[in-house]
């Protein structure tokens, strides 16, 4: 029995209309299961009004954003305020996902102010971490990951640090088909752990990058891997599930 409960998020990206919407959820109830892990979606964000009612009617999955702004408000056109989010009911975020890292160049520093804000108005966040393959092979994961926790997640309010959730994923592996071996994804889930000094064995840590139906199992298995971050395999109802009933036998 872990001592942390399991979490398996869907990160469906910028993905699914309104159509797969509906298939999917009604894949979901048909496939009864007994749901003993905590199981999210992150939708695009016009899509979170529909999702909650779904998930309201169904009772089993929780709700959640891909960003927020790390603004209040304001003349910021095309951004979503933390208080938006949390006025339509998302029970989460998610905050320094490597695409947006990489693609819009969102910085330790920047991610701070945006896990500092959801933190402060009641958002639980999953903070991604992870080194590129560039930096695996030099030697420089710890390092990457090291000021990508301590930078990021700098003088976040104490009083809200259970609301806080970490995903390595590894760049390399999102995507690509390629997971990290158990093996090397428990060596970096422990030394995270180790940073998180204050919260270290309650703090949920997920792993992400090309998690699937036929590797949950073995990554779970893990001590300091509490769930999973999911792209590609949350987008099927079916695939989703089996990730839902391999977290619920933890
Ligand atoms: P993947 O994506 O499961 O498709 O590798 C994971 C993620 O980006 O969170």
């Amino acid at each position: 029995m872990k001592k942390r409960e399991i979490h398996i998020v869907g990160n469906w990206k910028m993905n699914q209309t309104l159509v797969e919407i509906s298939d999917f959820f009604i894949e979901m109830t048909k496939m009864k299961m007994d749901l003993k892990c905590k199981a999210w979606i992150a939708p695009q964000f016009i899509h979170i009004p529909i999702l909650k009612e779904i998930a309201f009617t169904t009772g089993m999955i929780g709700i959640g954003a891909q960003n927020c702004s790390e603004h209040d408000n304001g003349a910021f056109t095309g951004e979503v305020s933390v208080d938006a989010l949390a006025d339509i009911g998302a029970e989460f975020v998610i905050i320094g996902h490597s695409e947006r890292r990489s693609i819009f160049g969102e910085t330790n520093a920047l991610l701070n102010t945006k896990v500092i804000k959801a933190l402060e108005n009641d958002l639980k966040v999953i903070y991604c971490v992870g080194e590129t393959l560039e930096e695996r092979e030099s030697g420089k994961t710890f390092d990457v990951v090291k000021s990508q926790i301590e930078e990021g997640l700098k003088d976040i309010p104490e009083a809200k640090r259970n609301l806080l959730l970490i995903a390595y994923e590894p760049v390399w592996a999102i995507g690509t088909g390629k997971t990290a071996t158990s093996q090397e994804a428990e060596a970096v889930h422990a030394y995270i752990r180790g940073l998180l000094v204050a919260l270290k064995d309650e703090t949920v840590i997920l792993y992400g990058g090309s998690v699937k139906p036929s590797n949950i199992a073995e990554l779970l298995a893990c001590p300091n891997i509490d769930g999973a971050l999911v792209g590609g395999a949350s987008l099927k109802a079916s695939d989703f599930k089996q990730l839902c009933i391999a977290g619920s036998m933890q």
